[in-house]
């Protein structure tokens, strides 16, 4: 729980970095095997230990997960598979204790309700990054149908007779809103549509997969998502499709350190923003079949101006790791994070190395400095830890980030991914 990372900064990356499964398409595929009695199996998943968290919650609620260990011929680099089984629930209440500590683990509201006509989860509460309501997932399947209560923390919905399709419009973007509507919608009577749904490509993946269980849904990745619900959902087999923030980070990275990496399964239109972003500080992104070539080598970084918002813009996940990146601009960046209020505990930390960056509100100035110096850091979020590794790798001297435990959630064995490439990184074990 207590590792940390050493970094000594200063040395240009060279090799391939596999890119892992998305944690983000994982967490929700894994509470669709919930929407059926019948087994979903699921490959490509990343080893984090929010996979592992969610393992323990789905376990609460009855779900027999087995992981299969390593076949001949596979390294740590192919993920895993997961064969999750509910056939049977045993329990409709996410109780607070699991809740608050992953918030995605709210979502088990969706097929519970859906399946079993009533669920009992427990509000999240807040987090490192800011007020997260869940108000338009409650929304979402009271439109649905579901009587909701709010009991002692906990939000109570029941549906004793099903839920039955409607149409569900989001005032605002959500991934979590549409995940939730997308998985309740498809075990409902009738038709749903989801206007203003989010386009993310997690939801797509997961709509695949849902369609691979017998659910009846188009227009993922559009606006507007329809759902012709379906009396039962059967098993089904599907890869969990690979990681952009995971790409965009490590793009960032040799951005950063200089070099040249080739980022493998990378997929160049699943964050066509960030690269570009990318290009236009003089980085070199060549996309090819089996993934992103990214290098930079000598040039100095241009600055830019970048607003984050919802798919297919710049991503709110590589915020931090882009800050990160334009503390050693030559010039000034401006960044503006529009998804999450609050979303920038990395900026004092990036200022403890050497960082100039003023902020007013939702935007970020970050004056280019000539050198960072090594220091102790920590962050209270994945991506604000990561941007840390990112700025550490530029940084004269040794950087200590600690609080890891916040890196493994969201990112699998980035020390010896990066450690590969010629990093001098290593964790130190607490
Ligand atoms: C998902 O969170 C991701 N999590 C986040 O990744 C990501 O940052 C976010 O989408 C935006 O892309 C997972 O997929 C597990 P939202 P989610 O609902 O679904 C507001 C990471 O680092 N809102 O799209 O929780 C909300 O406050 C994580 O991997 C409401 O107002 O995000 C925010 O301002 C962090 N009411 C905006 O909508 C609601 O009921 C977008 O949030 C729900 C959301």
């Amino acid at each position: 729980m207590m590792d940390r990372i050493r970094i000594v900064g200063g040395r240009p990356l060279k090799g391939t970095i596999p890119i892992s499964g998305a944690k983000n398409a994982t967490l929700p595929l894994m509470i669709a095997s919930l929407l059926s009695e019948e087994t979903l199996t699921l490959d490509n998943v990343p080893r984090l230990a929010d996979v592992s968290l969610l393992q323990r919650i789905l376990g609460n609620h009855g779900v027999d997960v087995t992981v299969s260990g390593k076949r001949a011929g596979e390294t740590a680099d192919h993920g895993q598979t997961l064969r999750l089984s509910a056939e049977r629930i045993v329990d409709t209440t996410a109780p607070y204790e699991l809740v608050s500590k992953m918030r995605a683990s709210f979502w088990v509201i969706a097929p519970l309700i859906a399946r079993m006509g009533e669920a009992r989860v427990s509000m999240p509460g807040g987090c490192a990054i800011g007020t997260r309501p869940v108000d338009l997932l409650i929304m979402a399947v009271e439109r649905l149908g579901a009587r909701i209560e709010i009991d002692g923390g906990y939000v109570v919905a029941k549906a004793p007779k099903g839920l039955r399709g409607a149409e569900i419009v989001f005032p605002k973007v959500t991934v979590g809103g549409t995940h939730t509507a997308m998985m309740a919608a498809s075990l409902a009577n009738g038709t749903t549509v989801i206007e203003n749904a989010a386009r993310e490509p997690e939801i797509v993946d997961v709509a695949e997969c849902l369609n691979k269980m017998g659910a009846r849904i188009s227009g993922a990745g559009t606006q507007q998502i329809v759902i012709e619900g379906v009396a039962r959902l059967g098993g089904a087999r599907h890869a969990v499709l690979p990681d952009r923030i995971e790409t965009g980070t490590y793009a960032m990275a040799v951005a950063m350190a200089g070099g040249e990496i080739f980022l493998q399964n990378g997929r160049p239109h699943l964050l066509q923003a960030a690269l570009d972003v990318l290009n236009q500080t003089g980085v070199t992104v060549s996309p090819t079949k089996e993934g992103i070539r990214v290098a930079r080598n000598g040039a100095e970084l241009a600055p830019v101006e970048v607003t984050t918002a919802p798919f297919p813009a710049f991503p709110t996940d590589l915020q931090a790791q882009l800050m990160a990146l334009m503390t050693r601009a030559r010039g000034t960046s401006r960044i503006v994070e529009t998804v999450f209020e609050n979303r920038f505990m990395h900026v004092q930390e990036l200022v403890r190395l050497g960082a100039r960056i003023h902020l007013e509100g939702e935007r970020a100035t970050i004056e280019g400095v000539e050198r960072l110096k090594g220091a102790q850091v920590m962050a209270t979020d994945l991506r604000a830890s990561v941007s840390l590794v990112i700025a550490a790798l530029a940084a004269e001297g040794e950087t200590i980030v600690n609080r890891v435990y916040h890196l493994d959630r969201g990112f699998e064995r980035v020390e010896d991914k990066l450690a590969r490439c010629g990093a001098a990184i290593e964790r130190l074990p607490g």
